[in-house]
């Protein structure tokens, strides 16, 4: 068989499909920079795969999960979508890769539609408290590792960074409900169908910016819990200060997100509360 004809998928799957959302790939920043060809080989080559099962399929329809990450340390805030790019590790850089590749894979056939969502920080889970994320060892975000502190699975959360020029010292993010970005990604779906779009790149993101030190404390509110806190130096390769604009996508999209900080740390303690240890057995932590 040949590469192209192994693209084809089996004859017992024949559904069409009409657009695809890519969310797939590795996101760790500090593994990123030990492993970056496992970074390049997975988030490249699967992008390149994908696009190419894509076009054999005649799905020319794609919205990919880019991320604010593109924006390295904006010089402004918000953030508009013209702000010039860069990266500052190898997970950044399959990020702005990705991008590039899918405006070329545009200027070379036309008939492709493709958004480029740039996702701020993605936190909260679904209302039910039956779906939520569950990092596998030591979480490298923020969220994830304040829930592990609240449900007794680690002892204290490390404050990366007291000495930014922000309201408390603390870096400053703007946190969206995970609802509220796969509104978002329904919103971008919809507009793969008008006729004129070609490829574009929407923030997701709430246009406000919350220091670590806020969250922190809205979670405590949420829980009821409090977060032993450690106060350490800057982690390298943090920005100081980053948040969307959200004009474009409220324009464009007819999207604008409609939960707050409150509602994030709600839901998110909702879902650790009752499965602290995720989705695996009480004994899976590390
Ligand atoms: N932080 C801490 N302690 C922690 C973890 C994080 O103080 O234990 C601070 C960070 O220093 C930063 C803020 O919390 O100021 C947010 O950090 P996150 O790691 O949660 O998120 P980032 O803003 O660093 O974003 C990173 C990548 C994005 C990616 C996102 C989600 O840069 O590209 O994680 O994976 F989309």
């Amino acid at each position: 068989m040949t590469r192209e004809a192994s693209y084809f998928l089996p004859s017992y799957f024949d559904a069409q499909f009409d657009a695809v959302i890519h969310f797939a790939g590795l996101k760790a920043v500090g593994e990123s920079a030990q492993k970056p060809l496992l970074y390049y080989n997975n988030n490249l080559i699967g992008t390149i795969t994908l696009l190419e099962v894509m076009a054999a399929h005649g799905c020319k329809k794609l919205v990919f999960s880019s991320s604010a990450t593109v924006y390295g340390w904006p010089k402004e805030v918000p953030c508009t979508e013209e702000f010039p790019l860069s990266a500052a590790n190898p997970y950044g850089r399959t990020k702005l890769t990705i991008e590039e590749i899918c405006r070329d894979v545009h200027r070379a056939e036309p008939d492709w539609k493709i958004i480029l969502s740039r996702y701020f920080n993605p936190v909260g889970a679904h209302p039910s408290g039956y779906i939520g994320e569950d990092p596998r060892g030591v979480p490298n975000n923020l969220m994830p590792f304040i829930q592990q502190v609240a449900v007794g699975r680690r002892p204290a959360l490390t404050i990366f960074g007291n000495d930014y020029n922000t309201v408390d010292g603390t870096g400053v993010r703007d946190f969206i409900h995970v609802v509220d970005l796969a509104d978002g990604h329904i919103a971008a779906l919809l507009k793969l169908e008008e006729a004129d779009i070609g490829c574009e790149v929407y923030n997701l993101g709430t246009g406000k910016g919350t220091s670590v030190s806020e969250i922190v404390r809205a979670f405590e509110h949420a829980s009821g819990k409090k977060i032993p806190l450690v106060k350490a130096g800057r982690r390298p390769g943090d920005a100081e200060i980053v948040y969307a604009s959200t004009e474009k996508a409220e324009r464009e999209l007819k999207w604008k997100a409609k939960y707050g900080i409150d509602d994030m740390c709600r839901d998110q303690w909702n879902w650790a509360s009752k499965n602290p240890y995720g989705y695996g057995p009480p004994d899976s932590t590390d």
